[in-house]
């Protein structure tokens, strides 16, 4: 049996939790638009053929954002299909995932389903084909009230107010060799300067996000950031982060240590940002939109056959998530809760079918993979204040990321209610890990909740059948007595520990 312990002190503030970390992205990719949020004709379906059962998992899912319409899809959109009568919208290729795109469910349907999902809409601006002009045509027809060419066709097709969209990606994985129309950081740096520039023309409270790297094993990362960052520091305010994480070749421990790969990446981004502001001589500091962040089993993608004949809606990217994923997963939350002094925005990538915590059967029933619920629980629990946790574990050696803790969390404080919430990974394989918590800094406080995400098998899934194989448990080995909380976290287990005012 291993043993940890850690102190919760309100006083150890990092940043208030930024509900913007609970963030998801919705792209015309596979399922997730077709037969996943959208599906006239499903018995759920309502007055616009948005799935009702979808509708109510994302809104416990907690999600707060929702990024659109890509993605790799983006890079070759043309935003001007998917708005106006349906039956004179185009169909198009889509180069991007081998699909064909009907833009039966465009810009308006998914501004429409954000205000049904209570969710705020993040747009992404094509630079990979097209440029400036084309991402002011869009803010004119996104945000601008009436009396001219293109909100005035947005007010015709039924979209009467505004859709005042406040935060846009300038583009999408631009260093990414595989996106349409890839720049070198230079030729982007400059592309995303000039139209962060004309936009602010039209709205200068726009909150901007340039491309950083599509990981942090990119070549160019790093280099890619310091150029792009030189071009457009004035004119953005966010600098992007994509991660993505896999078990590789049966490694379990390395895989449930992915949020040291996170860690790192966030604070070599921090870095970088800093010192081109401290060589531009300036005092604002950027932050961080992790815009697409999840496990992937990237590696099977890659090895698959792109899809032949350009289907409509494809299933593609359709991962099916067990235990040890949502524990990694988990694991990843703590450590974009962990940075949030920087990381004030992130987006799950993505939301239903497509390497996503919600399933659905075409004209069938929607179910919940195992990542949906370490996300839920930390979007509802994470409130008020994050809180550093001082924490001391032992440790083991992974094969690719040396000595790593057994233990990982992090904290939240809510000062209004005195809530305090304790999230933390065991990262261990076969050990499980007593965890002994001085609380006495937090004053009186008795415990509301603790649950487990753990089994025996860490390769266990949901089905549609079984969807609620993997859900969280109350956890019984657990003892609070006078300021100090003792509790067994399993090997390979996600943990939530609510304690509130007595
Ligand atoms: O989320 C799937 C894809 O991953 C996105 O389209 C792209 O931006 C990234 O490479």
């Amino acid at each position: 049996m291993l043993s940890a312990s850690l102190t919760l002190d309100p006083a150890f503030k990092v940043a208030p939790v930024s509900r913007r970390t609970f963030g998801t992205f919705v792209e015309h990719l596979g399922r997730c638009v077709y037969t996943g949020i959208y599906e006239p004709g499903h018995p759920t379906a309502d007055e616009d053929g948005f799935r009702r059962d979808v509708l109510e998992l994302t809104r416990e899912l907690g999600v707060t954002t929702a990024r659109y319409p890509g993605g790799n899809f983006v890079s070759g959109y043309r935003w001007e299909d998917g708005v106006g009568p349906r039956d004179r919208r185009p169909r198009r290729l889509d180069l991007a995932w081998h699909s064909t795109e009907t833009n039966e469910f465009g810009l308006d349907e998914f501004v429409a389903w954000t205000r049904k999902a209570g969710v705020e809409p993040m747009m992404a601006v094509n630079l990979g084909t097209r440029g400036i002009a084309e991402a002011l045509d869009l803010l004119e027809y996104c945000n601008i009230e009436a009396g001219t060419q293109l909100s005035d066709l947005r007010v015709a097709g039924g979209a009467k107010e505004p859709h005042g969209i406040r935060m846009w990606c300038l583009g999408n994985e631009m260093d990414g060799p595989w996106q349409i129309g890839h720049k070198t950081a230079h030729e982007y740096g400059r592309l995303a300067a000039e139209t962060a520039r004309a936009m602010r023309m039209i709205d200068p409270g726009l909150e901007l996000v340039a491309c950083g790297s599509s990981g942090s094993s990119m070549p160019t990362f790093g280099a890619w950031e310091a150029t792009v960052l030189e071009e457009t520091y004035d004119v953005v305010d966010f600098i992007s982060c994509h991660a993505y994480y896999e078990e590789h070749d049966g490694d379990l421990a390395s895989f449930l240590a992915s949020s040291m790969d996170m860690d790192h990446f966030v604070d070599s981004v921090v870095a970088t940002a800093d010192s081109v502001g401290a060589r531009l001589k300036s005092r604002k500091k950027l932050n961080i939109s992790f815009d697409e962040w999840n496990v992937w089993y990237l590696s099977r993608f890659q090895n698959a056959e792109p899809p032949q004949d350009w289907p409509v809606a494809p299933p593609l990217l359709e991962d099916h998530y067990h235990l040890a994923d949502a524990v990694t997963f988990g694991g990843l939350l703590i450590s974009l809760l962990r940075h949030s002094d920087r990381v004030t925005s992130a987006c799950l990538a993505q939301l239903v079918n497509v390497i996503a915590p919600i399933m659905t059967e075409p004209g069938g029933r929607a179910w919940k993979q195992t990542t949906f619920h370490p996300f839920a629980q930390a979007s509802r629990y994470a409130v008020g204040q994050v809180l550093r946790v001082e924490s001391d574990s032992p440790t083991h050696e992974t094969a690719r990321f040396g000595e790593v803790a057994a233990l990982d969390a992090v904290a939240t404080h809510d000062e209004e209610t005195g809530a305090t919430t304790l999230f933390a990974v065991n990262r261990s394989v076969d050990q499980p890990l007593t965890l002994t918590v001085d609380l006495r800094a937090l004053g009186p406080v008795r415990l509301a909740e603790a649950t487990v995400l753990s089994g025996p098998d860490p390769y266990v899934r949901n089905t549609a059948d079984a969807s609620d194989t993997v859900a969280p448990r109350a956890n019984a080995d657990v003892r609070l007595d006078a300021g100090t909380l003792e509790i067994t976290l399993p090997a390979v287990s996600w943990n939530v520990i609510r304690l509130i005012r007595p």
